[in-house]
Formats: C-alpha cells, structure tokens, sequence
C-alpha cells in the first residue's frame, strides 16, 4: 500500500518539548479532537473565544464541520498561504490543538498562531508550552522573522501565555463577537526578542520535506 507521507510529508511532521508531543492531524486524530472539543468543551457557554464562532455548533454537525476545517487546511495548503495544525498530547493524552500559518512567508517571514486545549486542562501550563514549541518550529526550523497573535481583550488567559511569551503590545482593532463589538488586541514576537529567550529543550523532525511544499528554500542563518 502506497504511504500518503510520501506525498504530504506533513504526517510526519512532529515537534516534541520535554512535555508535550504535536502532531499533523491525520483523519484519526481530526477527528478525536473533535470528539474531545464535544466532550470535555472549550470554554464556559456563557463566554466565546473566537472569531468564528464554532463551538456553538452541536454534535454531530460541530465534528463534522471541524473535519472539513482540517481537510480545508490541508486542501488550501501553498507557499503563499499555509495553515498547519497540530494535535496536542500531553503524554499519552490528546489534550488540543496549537496551529501555525502565514500569509506570503516568503515576503513577510510572519507568521500567526491559534490554538484551544479542552477546557479539565486549561490553566496548567500547556497552552504556553504548546506555544512555545510551535514558535521554536518556525524561528528555528523555518527562519521566521516574526510572530503575530491577537486575542480578545478579556481573554486573559490566552494574553497570559502571549505576554509570558515575550511578545509586544501591536495595536488592536474592533471586532465582532456574535454581534457584539469588542477589542480584539494584537501582539508581535520579533526573532531578536525569541533568540533572547530560545530554549534548547524543543525539538522536531520531519520538517525537510516540507520546506519545498512551504516554498522555503532554506532557513536563515542568525
Ligand atoms: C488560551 C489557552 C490555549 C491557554 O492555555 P492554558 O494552558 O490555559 O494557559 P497556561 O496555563 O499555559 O498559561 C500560560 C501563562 O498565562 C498566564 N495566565 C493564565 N491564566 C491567566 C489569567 N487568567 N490572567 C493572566 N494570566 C494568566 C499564566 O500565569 C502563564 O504565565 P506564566 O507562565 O508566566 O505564569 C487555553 O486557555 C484555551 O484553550 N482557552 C480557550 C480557547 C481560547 O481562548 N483560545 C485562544 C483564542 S485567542
């Protein structure tokens, strides 16, 4: 049977801290993060993190939808705009996602970041460390030169792992949240200011034959 690696390498893309494991969702594990988003939940009903507002989906359609998200991702996926997700696992344990993307990389060297973890685990850690494996991917593996994030003002939790980070206050815009408006604040991340604080702990693999489907020829030297 032909191997599906051998053609999206990205299933073999695997970023590991001395706590955590993310790994390129194949169907198996896109669909047990929905299960756990179903599950376990991601915030309180009463309170919405994102944007879009999908985990007001019900079941069986909030599962369903998250599978075309992942395959959406794969489908799109081209040097001038990439999104890569990554399962979460906390030893064994699926815990969330932790994605990375950019626009135009090749021009800009900027890339974003997203993520949600199931709610039992929120506030232990993980969302940092999940952040700070996916921003050692791109500084060291694909030479980035930045890294932009936003949240909502009163998600103080997701501004705690950005500002815990290092990333700079970068303005805000106004946003609309299920039809409320609200500040959405946005952060930056300069390669100078990650190098000041990189960690020698986090690893990955798998990442040379993805360059090219990237369109990175090869990662910057400092
Ligand atoms: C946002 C999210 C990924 C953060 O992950 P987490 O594991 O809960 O956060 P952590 O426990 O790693 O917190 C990391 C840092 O934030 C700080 N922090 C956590 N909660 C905080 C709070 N309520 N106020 C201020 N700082 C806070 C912690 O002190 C820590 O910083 P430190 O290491 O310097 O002490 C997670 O809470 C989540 O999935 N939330 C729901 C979905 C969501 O909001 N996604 C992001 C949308 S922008």
């Amino acid at each position: 049977m032909s191997n599906p690696s051998a053609h999206w390498p990205f299933f073999d893309l695997v970023i590991q801290t001395p706590r955590l494991t993310l790994r390129y969702p194949d169907d198996h594990r896109a669909a047990a993060l929905m299960d756990l988003a179903a599950s376990a939940g991601v915030h309180d009903p009463g309170y919405m993190p994102f944007s879009v507002p999908w985990t007001r989906f019900e079941p069986p359609y909030l599962q369903r939808q998250g599978m075309q998200h992942y395959w959406r991702m794969r489908a799109e996926l081209q040097p001038e705009s990439w999104d890569i997700p990554f399962a979460v696992y906390d030893g064994d344990e699926l815990v969330g996602i932790q994605a990375l993307g950019a626009k135009a990389f090749a021009v800009t060297g900027t890339v974003g970041t997203g993520s949600w973890l199931a709610k039992p685990v929120q506030g232990k850690g993980i969302g940092k460390e999940m952040r700070a494996a996916v921003l050692h991917l791109a500084f060291e593996g694909l030479g980035a030169e930045r890294a932009v994030t936003s949240a909502f003002a009163d998600n103080t939790r997701s501004i705690g792992v950005t500002t815990s980070l290092g990333y700079q206050d970068n303005g805000w815009e106004v946003d609309d949240r299920e039809g409320t408006a609200v500040r959405h604040l946005r952060y930056v991340l300069e390669r100078a200011a990650w190098v000041m604080r990189r960690r020698d702990d986090i690893t990955f693999a798998g990442l040379d034959p993805c360059m090219p489907v990237l369109g990175i020829a090869s990662p910057r030297a400092d």
